[in-house]
């Protein structure tokens, strides 16, 4: 007799979460499998869980309608309904954030093409209609803008290990910028705005190096 197997009903999948609710008939089992994701299972029912886990490990849980509990990624197990009851809970899993990681790249690809004066590479990680706010107050409106200032902008300071992070919609980068000759080091902010995956604002603060 072959085991029956849990029934899975997707709820959500979108860009953060996929949520499945798992269903099971007594002794059904979902099956060997490895959670790609940090999540929560949420009982749907009370129950008992059988847990089978690597290495002939066997063991039992109570589930409580409506008490979650949280997992992370690389758990690996077949779980089973023991109870004479059919059974059900709610999986949520805390899936990847893509559009975070194409932020990171190009606010990454933007300070690099910077440090190399690799003005193409710079206007790939801006949308058309950008807007530049220079510290000294001065706007550049337009990727065509843009281009153009930076071409005449010869003298200008390389990050060197700046801080990078991106939040939401949001992107910074702070540290150190040498000074090409004749120029002194400078401490450096850039708050970026993004727009999708590329940089929509950014705008720039500067304060000098004491030493
Ligand atoms: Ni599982």
């Amino acid at each position: 007799m072959t085991t029956p197997k849990a029934e899975p009903v997707l709820h959500i999948q979108d860009d953060r979460f996929t949520v499945t609710e798992w269903r099971f008939s007594p002794g059904a089992e979902t099956g060997w499998h490895v959670h790609g994701h940090d999540y929560v299972i949420v009982p749907l029912t009370d129950g008992t869980l059988g847990l089978e886990e690597p290495g002939g490990v066997t063991r039992q849980a109570a589930l409580t309608q409506g008490v979650p509990y949280s997992r992370r990624v690389g758990i690996n197990h077949n779980v089973t309904n023991l109870g004479k009851a059919p059974l059900a809970f709610l999986e949520v899993e805390a899936t990847h954030d893509h559009m975070m990681d194409q932020r990171r790249m190009v606010l990454a690809r933007f300070i690099e093409c910077w440090n190399l004066r690799d003005l193409d590479g710079m206007m790939d990680c801006l949308v058309e209609d950008c807007t530049l706010y220079a510290p000294d107050g001065s706007v550049l409106q337009g990727m065509t803008a843009v281009r153009a200032a930076c071409e005449g902008q010869v003298n200008r300071g390389r990050w060197t290990e700046p801080t990078q992070m991106v939040l939401g919609d949001t992107g910074l980068c702070e540290g150190r910028l040498a000074g090409s000759p004749g120029l002194t080091d400078a401490w450096g902010c850039e708050v970026f705005q993004f727009r999708q995956d590329r940089i929509a604002v950014r705008r720039s603060y500067r304060q000098p190096c004491p030493d």
